[in-house]
């Protein structure tokens, strides 16, 4: 049986979906099972089976590890993601857990520092502690933060980063859910460590020309220094601190760090990795315009920001 923790998060729900597609079963965990059950649908159902567990209660830990094999671990980030995950580990090995695929990120150098880096490089020395087989999947940016522009494209045309003109790699989840499925079903591709990109790499000024063609209006791309980025982000954003920081902190590191697409996912699945143009295809609607909501601080402040 293959547990996957983060069933609900945007690596794992495609997961899931592929699981389903290739007729494996799986037990998917959330601590909003109701909410997971509704995402998975009849479709799935009879191959997937849904378990409450929090990863801050080890005894819905042990109950959901019950009876597996292999586990598939995405936490989201928190200040508590080391404590979690290594919990999880030294939990999954005790309950007869043999092979944890986990998601990671790629292990960047040290004169440019990423917090969260350190956190996943910390984690996955705890899985090489533990003695059980691993997989660790390093992705880069995940094409799907780009949604996280929409906000501001939809209402005023414009998004916010402090990158300049740095390329950065950003590959498709479905693709890093892809990788995971293959390391839980093909003993030839589990027990490595892979750094997963895309196929390109793509500049945030790029991408406002793509969006702009494809929604046939004007999309600006706006670079602040990286400390008005941060205040934006707390501010208006309403981001906790520390999360603010590792956009911050990733995206500082893309300026003095060259990502380069490798070709992983095409040797492990032996095609091309999804295409950047195609996900801003398919996602097109989520930018359209819209009226601006005046009561929306975000929209505001970002708005007088851009004004002036
Ligand atoms: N975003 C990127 O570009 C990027 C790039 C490289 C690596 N990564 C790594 O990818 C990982 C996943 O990130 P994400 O932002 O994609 O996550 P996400 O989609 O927000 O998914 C988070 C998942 O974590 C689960 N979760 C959170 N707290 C939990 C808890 N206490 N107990 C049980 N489950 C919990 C959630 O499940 P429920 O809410 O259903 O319980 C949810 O399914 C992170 O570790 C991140 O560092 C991200």
């Amino acid at each position: 049986m293959i547990v996957i923790m983060g069933a609900t998060g945007t690596i794992g729900r495609a997961l899931v979906e592929r699981l389903i597609d290739l007729g494996v079963p799986a037990r998917a965990l959330s601590r909003e099972p109701e909410k997971l059950r509704n995402q998975i649908g009849e479709k799935g159902r009879s191959a997937i089976e849904v378990a409450w567990a929090d990863a801050a209660d080890p005894e819905s830990l042990r109950r959901a590890f019950t009876g597996a094999s292999q586990l598939f671990l995405a936490l989201s980030n928190s200040p508590r993601q080391i404590e979690w995950e290594t919990s999880i580990i030294q939990l999954a090995g005790e309950s007869g857990i043999k092979h944890i695929v986990k998601i990671s990120s790629p292990a960047f150098e040290q004169s440019a520092p990423v917090a969260v880096a350190g956190w996943h490089q910390e984690i996955e020395n705890a899985l090489r502690e533990s003695g059980l087989t691993h997989t660790v999947l390093r992705p880069y940016a995940f094409m799907q933060n780009i949604m996280r522009f929409a906000p501001t494209i939809t209402t005023q045309n414009v998004f916010f980063g402090s990158m300049g003109n740095s390329p950065c790699n950003f590959i498709d989840c479905r693709d890093i859910a892809d990788v995971a499925a293959e390391a839980l079903t093909n003993p030839e591709v589990s027990g490595q460590v892979y750094t997963l990109t895309g196929s390109e790499i793509v500049s945030y000024p790029q991408i406002a020309d793509r969006l702009s063609a494809l929604l046939n209006r004007p999309i600006s791309y706006i670079n602040l220094e990286p400390q008005e980025l941060l205040r934006n982000l707390i501010e208006h954003g309403h981001m906790p601190p520390w999360l603010a920081n590792h956009v911050v902190e990733i995206q500082s590191m893309a300026t003095v760090v060259p990502e380069r697409p490798n070709d992983t996912v095409q040797r492990l699945l032996g095609r091309e990795p999804r295409k950047l143009e195609a996900f801003l295809h398919e996602s097109v609607e989520n930018f359209r315009y819209r009226i601006i909501n005046v009561s929306c601080p975000e929209s505001i402040a970002l708005k007088s920001h851009r004004l002036g």
